[in-house]
């Protein structure tokens, strides 16, 4: 038996140094089991991943480009939830995107796009769900033939719901009525709702649609707004999608380009079909999934679902690009404990989230903020600005269609790239990683105190986290207080010293150091940990320290909204303001992992008993090519050398005490 600490007072780990190791470097004492892949098959009868660009049926295959994460416990055998199961459950993850070259024998072909391998990158991408089984002591292995794995793509029918359900905004070929969607795109951070269903975050949509300069005198001014406002400019859309012929419309949806069609191929719309987020039951594999509506529609990167007793749900929700914004979906109804374990889980999502109010986050100068109402009625007419000219609002659908337009009519605040949301389960405080932005968005005469930092023509590179607390501690406050907990550093930067002050305002050491913070996450309340003070963990994807150490983790023992001390951002020896935050040490922030080359960190969760952590590792190698690749992770996990020719996967791993202790303690 382990003896485990109720308070980890104390972090229980030696941290992990820098690394550029070409391997996931865990502290002592810990393990890496290496689960699904890239490719992995996740249906009966399909063959093993070959890795050599030959592989195809991803659609019966684990996806590229692992993201978000969750461990849904499934009862000891069937197919019903057991929140409890840290022994079976399903993994849910997302697929963001792909590293295209490793994905075809000999790279990519040039446009036109031959259909196989157009198929096989849109395949690639979605959502995939995979039964994992611990077979004793936690050595855990996923079941091919799972009951309810599956695999959603860019080509899997959903349906929509809540305020721009079936308004003209939706309309397209396949959806006469505008109520039905296909496909979900750049799935990039998750929720979790109460009831055992999954949020999954569409991202960066934008690029993947193609509209050639003929479109542009096509639009009405309110359309070419709206498209140029959400970034869907592309002249070639990702990958060329759409210059792959087939017999079927798989690949001219991504040209939304009006080009004289009928209404019968009408896909001038099917952007606005992108940037939800979506609700996915796990656990029954024939549903379809459903776009909630009423949370808008942006650069949607994650959904942190809080729900507490007695309370209305709230969605804390980032819109991930350089000057957006922070979001709250608040519902009407009131929670419900009965519905947690409700059958029909997806009907209990269209209790909780068609209907509510969206608002938008205001940070202001002393520490306080706002929480603006997003409603149709109340919101006054974007003014023209740029290259934009005055947008009226028409309904509430518009408003959920151009969310964005909506935010900066308000007068929310532009944030430094708002990436994921995640709430203390104990206090209830919300964090936010901005994770980084550049000098054009975030120069030192464009600071704010919120986003305090822009030097030596670099804006914010390193990036910082901010946290709220809501007034009254309810998820339906208008008004909230908050703070800086961390501002990420590279401790061996050599600029000049008052420079340096500016850059590690939270005293970090090489034994914590990071940057461009991007995944978060709280162990579960349910395990030991979570109990008084849960971990705090935090995911780096990082362009800035990346000469010095590959993307990394961290845990700590985070504080309170206002319990730090004092700092002073100088800016350049331009502005200066004061702020109020807390300083991290080495005894509450230490460095967990360090992943392979030209990594990102992404998904985490923990089973129930806080005693496995899943942890998602994306795009290893995406510098390389095929007939280069500059990574072979994860053939290299177990410390062997790989051939020079071996292509690198993202993969999932799991980390496990070796006494079997708590994570982190
Ligand atoms: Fe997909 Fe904002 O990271
Ligand atoms: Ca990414
Ligand atoms: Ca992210
Ligand atoms: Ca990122």
């Amino acid at each position: 038996t382990t003896t485990v600490r109720v308070s980890p007072g104390v972090l229980g780990f030696t941290a992990v140094a820098h690394s550029l190791a070409d391997v996931a470097m865990v502290p002592e004492g810990y393990s890496v089991t290496v689960m699904t892949r890239l490719g992995d098959p996740i249906a009966a009868g399909v063959s093993a991943y070959a890795n050599d660009g030959t592989d195809d049926n991803f659609a019966q295959r684990i996806g590229d480009h692992h993201d978000a994460l969750h461990y849904f416990g499934l009862a000891a055998t069937g197919n019903t939830p057991d929140r409890n199961s840290s022994t079976r459950g399903l993994m849910v993850q997302n697929h963001e995107n792909i590293t295209e070259t490793y994905l075809h024998v000999n790279g990519p072909s040039a446009a036109p796009r031959p259909l196989a391998e157009a198929l096989k990158e849109i395949e690639c991408h979605g959502v995939s769900i995979v039964e994992y089984v611990d077979n004793g002591n936690r050595q855990w292995t996923y079941k091919q033939d799972g009951a309810l794995n599956r695999r959603i793509t860019p080509n899997t029918p959903m349906s929509f719901h809540g305020p721009a359900a079936g308004s003209p905004y939706l309309v397209t070929k396949h959806s006469s009525d505008g109520t039905a969607g296909r496909g979900t795109i750049n799935n990039c951070a998750n929720g979790v709702t109460g009831w055992n269903t999954n949020l999954t975050c569409e991202e960066n949509y934008a690029g993947y649609f193609r509209r050639d300069v003929s479109d542009d005198a096509k639009r009405t001014a309110a359309e070419l707004a709206s498209l140029q406002r959400n970034g869907i400019t592309s002249r070639s859309g990702n990958y060329s999608w759409s210059t792959a012929s087939s017999t079927d419309d798989r690949f001219t949806r991504w040209n939304a380009t009006i080009s004289g069609a009928t209404p019968a191929d009408d896909f001038r719309y099917e952007p606005n079909q992108y940037g939800w987020v979506v609700e996915i039951d796990p656990y029954d594999a024939t549903s379809t999934p459903r776009k909630r509506t009423a949370l808008g529609r942006f650069g949607h990167e994650g959904a942190f679902v809080r729900i507490a007793e007695g309370q209305k749900l709230g969605a804390y929700m980032g819109d991930d690009s350089r000057g957006e914004y922070l979001y709250k979906f608040v519902s009407t109804e009131t929670w419900a404990a009965a519905d947690a374990d409700a059958t029909d889980r997806l009907a209990v999502g269209d209790k909780y989230l068609d209907a509510g109010t969206l608002y938008v986050a205001r940070f202001n100068a002393d520490g306080t903020g706002t929480w603006l109402p997003l409603v149709y009625g109340s919101v006054p007419a974007r003014p023209a600005s740029g290259s934009y000219p005055e947008y009226t609002f028409t309904s509430q659908a518009d408003i959920c269609v151009n969310t964005r337009f909506a935010a900066d009519a308000v007068g929310a605040t532009p944030m430094d790239r708002p990436e994921w949301t995640v709430g203390n389960p104990v206090t209830g405080e919300i964090y936010l990683t901005l994770t980084n932005s550049n000098n054009s968005n975030r120069p030192v005469t464009n600071t704010n105190a919120a986003n305090p930092r822009s030097y030596w023509g670099q804006g914010n590179p390193n990036g910082h986290i901010v946290r709220l607390r809501e007034d009254g501690d309810t998820t339906s406050a208008t008004t909230f207080k908050w703070d800086i907990y961390m501002f990420g550093a590279d401790t061996l930067d050599t600029d000049t010293a008052d420079e340096q002050a500016n850059i590690n305002i939270s005293g970090l050491d090489v034994s914590n150091d990071f940057s461009s913070p991007d995944g978060a996450y709280f162990s579960r309340s349910t395990n030991p940990s979570g109990q008084i003070n849960p971990l705090l963990w935090i995911e780096t994807d990082d362009g800035a320290m990346t000469d010095v150490t590959n993307c990394m983790l961290l845990a700590g023992i985070p504080g309170h909204v206002g319990d730090g001390g004092a700092y002073t951002v100088t800016n350049s020896g331009n502005s200066q303001n004061t702020f109020v935050g807390a300083k991290a040490t080495a005894a509450n922030l230490r460095r967990f992992l360090v992943g392979p080359v030209q990594c990102e960190i992404t998904g985490i969760d923990q089973t129930p008993d806080g005693r496995t952590l899943f942890v998602g590792i994306q795009h290893p190698g995406e510098g390389g090519s095929y007939d280069a690749p500059s990574s072979h992770w994860p053939n290299t996990q177990d410390g062997s050398t790989p051939a020079a020719s071996v292509r690198p996967r993202s993969a999932l791993i799991a980390i496990t005490k070796n006494d079997g202790g708590v994570i982190g303690l």
